[in-house]
């Protein structure tokens, strides 16, 4: 315990100097937080469980959920959760293990989530491992291909026969927690045996001559893509659910969490409109009967929003959406559509005010430039206008909230989006308590928007409290 209030007494020196010069604290998270053996994190859990665009660092959950921000028997909440790294924090921390909620609109980020949090009986996944490859022999199963256009241009007619077969055999199982995670494991192969090229996050098809002929680059390209010409589907999955079955054993080891004291519950698909659904078969959300979030409930909110424009995650992550059937074609336009930071907007929509002068100003001068850009801004800070908004109604008196966010540059203007974000907080009725600024050093899978759009470098952690 003497290790936890180190965390309080940083907290407490952040707060002062910030207090002090009012502008944005340098501190690193990581090795901070790397001087115990208990937060040091690495594929640790199930962290690594899959890949997914944008990941948040542990180490900036584990810092908060270590001190008296919230008090231990609070409940956590993480309106943008991706694949998930809050909710796992918060589950499995060593000395207070609370409960936390979830809303994510991409489905594939809610089952990997969901796989990563919920743990399993081992002799019972062994078991349904046995049946699975015993129904790869079988030969009356007919594959699942999903129907897409260019789906030729992205896999092998040899691929795309092993992944249908491999999805139809996943299909056959019972019991949906086991199903869901061998289907991570299923998504985990996608790119793998793709002939998209694997340096790139958003999928494009790979060309080797793009590569220095000669360099060793170019040569692991060639070899790629002869091997997936071709690719051994059935011994990358057999790896992949040898490595995940580790992970969730030792997430299945830890008391509270396999005896369901602490638990993450992924209940809703869009934080503009939060409510307590109920999660179901590869990550779908059953809406019926769905009951509104109760106001005053939640102790800490931590999140890392969308980046305005910078993060293509319906992009980054369609094959795979695709394959599991979690879309087709033209839901995958609308899910694109929904996220928040979309770049997919209607020029002829209205800029929309927000009273908020630094944004407004910034829409009104970027409107000189690109219309389309100023209305993707305009209804990014909108959107999270209303996110934080629920947000602070969910929250307990005294209650935080989080944000992990990058800055962006939109046609040629810096957008300092924390700034930003503090100034929506403050205008609902929080506290500025703390700006902390910390390099970005592994978040995974992390895309340029544009050849004008600089790489997003720091990370701004914003304290807010109610
Ligand atoms: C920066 S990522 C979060 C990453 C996450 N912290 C992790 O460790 O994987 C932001 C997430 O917000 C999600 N998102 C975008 N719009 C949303 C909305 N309206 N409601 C809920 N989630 C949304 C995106 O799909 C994306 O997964």
């Amino acid at each position: 315990m003497a290790a936890i209030k180190n965390f309080d007494k940083k907290i407490g020196e952040l707060k002062l100097q910030y207090g002090k010069i009012n502008c944005p604290i340098v501190f690193n998270f990581r090795t901070f937080c790397s001087s115990w053996e208990w937060t040091k994190r690495s594929d640790v859990l199930t962290h690594h469980i899959h890949k997914y665009p944008a990941k948040l660092i542990p180490y900036i959950p584990i810092f908060f959920l270590s001190s008296q921000m919230c008090a231990k028997d609070d409940e956590v909440m993480d309106p943008f959760t991706g694949s998930g790294t809050v909710l796992l924090e918060s589950i499995t921390h060593p000395y207070f293990k609370r409960n936390c909620f979830g809303i994510e609109i991409n489905p594939l980020a809610r089952l990997i989530a969901k796989v990563k949090t919920t743990p399993l009986d081992l002799k019972k996944l062994q078991d349904k491992e046995e049946e699975l490859f015993l129904n790869l022999k079988r030969k009356d199963i007919n594959p699942i291909i999903p129907e897409y256009d260019n789906l030729d241009l992205w896999f092998s007619e040899n691929a795309q026969k092993k992944l249908g077969k491999l999805r139809a055999c996943i299909e056959e199982l019972k019991d949906d927690d086991y199903k869901d995670f061998f289907f991570v494991c299923f998504s985990s192969l996608i790119r793998k045996v793709s002939l998209a090229d694997p340096n790139i996050p958003p999928p494009v098809v790979l060309k080797p001559d793009k590569y220095k002929k000669g360099s060793s680059r170019y040569d692991e390209m060639k070899d790629f893509l002869k091997r997936n010409r071709i690719p051994n589907v059935k011994a990358l999955f057999k790896q992949c659910v040898k490595d995940n079955e580790r992970r969730v054993k030792s997430l299945s080891n830890i008391e509270d969490v396999s005896n369901g004291v602490a638990k993450a519950r992924i209940v809703w698909d869009d934080s503009r409109d939060p409510k307590i659904g109920r999660l179901v078969a590869k990550g779908n959300i059953e809406k019926k009967g769905a009951k509104v979030f109760k106001e005053n409930s939640i102790g800490l909110i931590i999140t890392s929003p969308p980046y305005i424009t910078a993060q293509k995650y319906v992009r980054t992550t369609k094959l795979e959406l695709l394959w599991l059937g979690l879309v087709d074609s033209k839901s995958l336009i609308e899910l694109d559509k929904e996220t928040i930071g979309t770049e997919k907007v209607k020029v002829d929509d209205n800029l929309v005010r927000t009273n908020i002068k630094i944004i407004d100003n910034l829409c009104n001068k970027i409107v000189d430039i690109s219309r389309e850009r100023a209305i993707m801004v305009n209804r990014y800070f909108n959107d999270m206008i209303l996110v934080i908004r629920n947000s602070y109604k969910m929250l307990k008196k005294d209650g935080r909230m989080i944000l992990i966010v990058g800055n962006n540059k939109v046609c040629g203007y810096n957008v300092k989006t924390y700034g930003m974000l503090a100034e929506i907080g403050e205008s609902i009725g929080f506290r500025k308590e703390m700006v902390i600024k910390d390099r970005i050093r592994s978040r995974g899978m992390i895309t340029k928007r544009h050849k004008k759009g600089g790489l997003i470098e720091d990370e701004y952690i914003v304290v807010l409290q109610k």
